[in-house]
Parts: structure tokens; C-alpha cells; sequence
């Protein structure tokens, strides 16, 4: 009897000790060449913004993306806030966007008094879709702004030819889109401004990091001094002016050398980064297919228009009650899988400011959408682990389901 009980200890204690380490949501990808970079800088003696490092990542976009001209920001709301600011958006304006988005794409405008009119998503992808855009147009609209959602274009022809119709500006949240395209072109050079993130989650990242586009050549000075707080600094380091002053409003914008090295680190790799980003999104979809049914989930679906920069996989489960069980099941077997936006249109912040329609599509995403761990380091026998873990999730539910009809 002892040694039954000693045996069945010592088992339990290897199980234990067996016990993998828990999966991620993410892990923040490093290059390994960050210090380094940051180093240079502290050699170099230039620490605050708009040098050296600031210069070779703005180089590295015009290179690889054609982007005229970009401003590094320290994250994808500041360059949103300059948007907003450019734009010369007042209390009262309207501006379009998705209800499916994150705070910082609507907090943007209202900062400057504007009223946020919400669309809807497509049935089957979170994007905006374009049908919902044109009712919502009044007089007082001056602006739509698309979110790119999982760095899958949004259907940028058709919704440009809405803004110039209407003669509106058009702003691409473009925080999860690096190197992907709409119908070939890069994302972030369609709209007249953009907005991009290198939060720690993004493909490629600075801890906290972002970045305007000037896609419009009209904006390209002003941006410059928004960006430095208001003053024409930027033109006098080139030499341009003999002394610089207040000369609009604007913030402290621009990051210093220290994130603008770390990200140029990241930059170098970008290919890297984005080949293996995009094998782990194929072994998931190639496994999880086989499975697709209305009873178990749905699968991200990739427009022919657009690439996939294999920024998110999500599966769309079929309600709130089974997407929560779903993340449950998971985190008790230590997987860490994480639903996304919340609708804002049903916020705490707007709810009663929102005079709009139903957006069902919208808060469809929001119950039933939830994202797998996915980042550079996940190897493939992890990503076994979870996608066999899915399927016995689905298999447990089906068994229940199926002894629930029996009753
Ligand atoms: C669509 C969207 N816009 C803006 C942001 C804000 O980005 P940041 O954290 O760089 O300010 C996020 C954050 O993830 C986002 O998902």
C-alpha cells in the first residue's frame, strides 16, 4: 500500500516536472543586433530624436516601400493624433471608421472634437466594408479612416473612389500592415495618410514605436512641424531657415535615437521576420481547415486583392459562450489565446454618444473572434501542441453536444 502510494507520488511528481512551458500569446521577436544599435547611438552622443538612426529607418521605408515621406512617431495613436491634427479636423466634423478597431483610431479625432460615425464590418472579415461607408457621408463628413485588420487590405479602390466623390480625405490605420499590399501596392501608400504601429506585438516592433505616411505632398511641411512641437526645428537643421520658432501647434511626436536604432535593428530583418511570421500562419491554416464547420469556427479569409503579412491568425468561433470556453480550455491546458476589439459603438465611453444603427457584423467579430499565439520563436512542435488542443476541444464539445441530444 506504502509503495503503491510512494509510485503514484513519484508519477505525479514527473508529470510535473514534465510539464511544458506554458504557450504565449506572443513574445517580442530580437533581432540581436538592438544593443548594438543602441550603443552606437549613446557613442555617437545623439539620444533625443530625428538623427542618424531616425534618418536610416525613414531611408529604409522609401526603399523598400516607396513611401515619399514618412515621420517616425512613438506609436501608431501619436501618428493618428498627427493625422488628426493635419487633417485640420474641428469640433463637429464627422469622421467614418469601423467600430471594430482599437481606441486609439477613433480617441484621435475626438481629441479634436470630432464626431466618430461607426460602419460596419463585412459579414466574413472584420474589414470595413465599403457598402456600410456612403449612407453615412453628410455634409459635415470629412474623412473615412480604414483599419487594415490582421494586416489584410481593406477594398482601397472602391473606397477611395467613395472619398473623392465626396471629396474626403481618407486615412489608413495602417498599425498592423507592414509589408502588405492592396492589388500589388504597399499598404500605407494609398490613403492620404497613414498610421503604423511597432507596439512589442507587431511584426516588427520598438517597444512602444509608430510612424506617419505623407502620402499627400500638401501636408509633407506641416507634418515636419506638428511633428517637432509646433516649431520649423526640422528645417533648420538642413539649413534651410537661420534660426527655428513656434510656428503651428503640435506635440512631442518623434521618438529619440534609442527606439530608432532598435527598430532599425528589426527593419534589417524584415524578411526574416516575415518568411517565418508566414510559415507558422500556413501550418495553422493548413491544420485547422480540416476541421472548419458552422459547429466549430471559421477560418480568416484573404480577399484575391490582398496579401497576408501574417500579422494575426484568428479563428471565428460560433458564439461569445463557446469562443470563451474555447480560450478557457486552452489557458487550462497553458495556451494563451486572446480575443481583440471590443465594438466601440457599445463602449463605455461612446455608448450613449452613438445615435447609429445596429452594427451586427461588427459585434459578431467582437464575441466570437480569437486569436492564436503567433510570433517568430513559436516552434513547430508548439504549434502542434495548440493545434492539437484545438481539435480535442472540439472533439470534448462534440461528445457533449452529442450525449446532450441523447437525454
Ligand atoms: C488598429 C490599431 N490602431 C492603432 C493602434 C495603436 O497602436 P500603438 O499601440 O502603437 O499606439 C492599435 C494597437 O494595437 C491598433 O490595433
Amino acid at each position: 500500500m506504502e509503495f503503491e502510494f510512494i509510485a503514484s507520488f513519484v508519477q505525479s511528481k514527473i508529470r510535473t516536472m514534465k510539464k511544458r512551458e506554458k504557450i504565449r500569446f506572443n513574445k517580442p521577436y530580437l533581432s540581436g543586433k538592438e544593443l548594438y544599435y543602441i550603443s552606437k547611438a549613446i557613442y555617437r552622443g545623439h539620444l533625443s530624436g530625428n538623427r542618424e538612426f531616425t534618418f536610416e529607418c525613414h531611408e529604409f521605408f522609401k526603399l523598400r516601400f516607396g513611401f515619399k515621406k514618412t515621420l517616425l512617431t512613438t506609436s501608431c495613436t501619436d501618428a493618428l493624433e498627427m493625422a488628426a491634427i493635419l487633417l485640420d479636423i474641428k469640433p463637429d466634423d464627422e469622421i467614418i471608421m469601423p467600430s471594430y478597431t482599437f481606441v486609439s483610431t477613433a480617441n484621435a479625432f475626438v481629441l479634436r472634437g470630432a464626431r466618430i460615425i461607426f460602419a460596419d464590418s463585412y459579414s466574413d472579415n472584420p474589414n470595413i466594408d465599403p457598402i456600410s461607408i456612403e449612407p453615412l457621408i453628410t455634409k459635415k463628413t470629412k474623412a473615412i479612416v480604414v483599419v487594415h485588420y490582421a494586416g489584410i487590405a481593406c477594398d482601397m479602390d472602391v473606397i477611395m473612389a467613395i472619398a473623392k466623390r465626396h471629396n474626403l480625405y481618407v486615412v489608413e490605420d495602417a498599425a498592423q500592415a507592414i509589408d502588405s499590399y492592396y492589388k500589388g501596392k504597399p499598404l500605407g501608400s494609398i490613403g492620404h495618410l497613414a498610421a503604423f504601429s511597432f507596439h512589442e506585438t507587431k511584426n516588427v516592433i520598438s517597444g512602444e514605436g509608430g510612424m506617419l505616411v505623407i502620402n499627400d505632398d500638401r501636408f509633407a511641411t506641416r507634418a515636419e512641424i506638428i511633428w517637432e512641437k509646433g516649431t520649423n526645428r526640422s528645417a533648420f537643421f538642413r539649413g534651410e531657415v537661420d534660426k527655428y520658432g513656434w510656428v503651428d501647434i503640435g506635440s512631442s511626436f518623434l521618438p529619440s535615437e534609442i527606439i530608432a536604432a532598435f527598430l532599425y535593428a528589426q527593419l534589417e530583418n524584415l524578411d526574416d521576420i516575415q518568411s517565418k511570421r508566414k510559415a507558422i500562419w500556413k501550418q495553422y491554416y493548413e491544420v485547422l481547415k480540416e476541421i472548419v464547420s458552422s459547429d466549430t469556427f471559421s477560418l480568416p479569409i484573404i480577399p484575391d486583392y490582398a496579401s497576408n503579412n501574417a500579422h494575426i491568425f484568428y479563428l471565428v468561433l460560433p458564439n461569445l459562450e463557446q469562443r470563451q470556453n474555447f480560450i478557457k480550455y486552452l489557458r487550462d491546458n497553458d495556451i494563451y489565446a486572446v480575443f481583440h476589439y471590443l465594438s466601440l459603438h457599445k463602449s463605455p465611453f461612446y455608448y450613449n454618444k452613438y445615435k447609429g444603427k445596429e452594427l451586427p457584423n461588427c459585434d459578431r467579430f467582437a464575441d466570437c473572434l480569437v486569436r492564436l499565439p503567433l510570433f517568430y520563436e513559436l516552434h513547430y512542435k508548439q504549434q502542434e501542441e495548440v493545434t492539437n488542443c484545438i481539435l480535442e476541444f472540439f472533439i470534448k464539445n462534440r461528445t457533449s453536444n452529442l450525449s446532450n441530444l441523447e437525454k
